[in-house]
């Protein structure tokens, strides 16, 4: 599972789940890498907002697997609005993270952390100067995909409406009970894949019964359900956990949900 691939809209492949990153950090991050890179993961996902690309880059570069099988993404982060700005954090990221070249470069989201949506502004000028020091970057060879994260179909529209390259991917958050579903059928309808983070909830879903119940069905933890249920609904998934064992438990996927069952999780709030 760890080694399967979705095929990105410019041809790149991506593997099917990646480690997540957030929350860890740089000088803890190291070792959660490590193990999940031998535990199989050949996915990190990263931000230059997680603060721990340094500690990322060590560690995939200790790990003495080739470059070319794994698969790192990074993010601009929400706060960074202009080109140069853009075009300057990309060149850190490259620099932090100590690698060639970024797989995955995303716009953390589309506005500042501390600006959200509801503010009114939208950022979308803002945000077509950011996506073009990224479109600038993919042609230079420094990355090799591109897309963007936490944006709403509005969102999407403005930069679709003045990309050169259209985004390869839209990382929201998505688990059992907040599904976006209008989100995630705009980006299929336009090919860009949904990469799902928090599938746990950021730990909520630990704590539910029905999940607890639906798990001791399939003889899994809740967090292995959890994310199978992102995976079979085609998106990709991006656990997170700083703790050895559950890293590896978090890759034994081999079972399926049935399709009753996926319909049961999906009514779940
Ligand atoms: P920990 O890092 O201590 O393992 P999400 O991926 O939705 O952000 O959820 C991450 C949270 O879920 C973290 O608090 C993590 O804790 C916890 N978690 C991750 N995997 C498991 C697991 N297999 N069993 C229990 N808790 C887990």
């Amino acid at each position: 599972m760890l080694k399967e691939k979705f095929i990105l809209n410019n041809g790149i492949e991506i593997p099917k789940i990646g480690f997540g990153t957030w929350q860890i950090e740089n000088d803890v991050v190291f070792n959660p890498v490590t193990t999940a890179l031998k535990a199989g993961y050949i996915h990190i996902d990263s931000a230059s907002g997680y603060g721990n690309e340094q500690g990322v880059g060590e560690a995939v570069r200790a790990s003495g697997i080739p470059r070319k099988d794994l698969f790192i993404t990074t993010k601009v982060p929400a706060e960074v609005k202009s080109y140069a700005e853009a075009r300057q954090n990309i060149n850190t990221s490259l620099e932090k993270l100590d690698l060639d070249y970024i797989d995955l470069l995303l716009i953390h989201a589309p506005q500042p952390w501390d600006k959200p949506w509801q503010s009114g502004h939208r950022y979308y000028e803002e945000n077509k100067d950011v996506y073009r020091a990224m479109e600038e970057a993919y042609n230079a060879g420094k990355v090799k995909a591109i897309g963007v994260s936490n944006f709403f179909i509005d969102d999407l529209k403005n930069i679709l409406a003045h990309c050169q390259i259209k985004p390869m991917v839209n990382q929201i958050s998505f688990h059992i009970g907040n599904t976006q579903t209008e989100t995630v059928a705009f980006c299929r309808e336009h090919d860009i894949l949904v990469e799902g983070y928090s599938p746990i909830a950021t730990g909520r879903l630990l704590d539910n019964v029905e999940v607890g119940k639906m798990a001791e069905k399939y003889a899994v933890g809740i967090a292995q359900l959890c994310i199978k249920y992102v995976l079979q609904h085609g998106i990709l998934p991006l656990p997170k956990s700083a703790n050895d064992e559950r890293i590896v438990q978090n890759t034994q996927l081999d079972f399926v949900i049935s399709d009753e069952d996926m319909a049961y999780l999906d009514g779940l709030k």
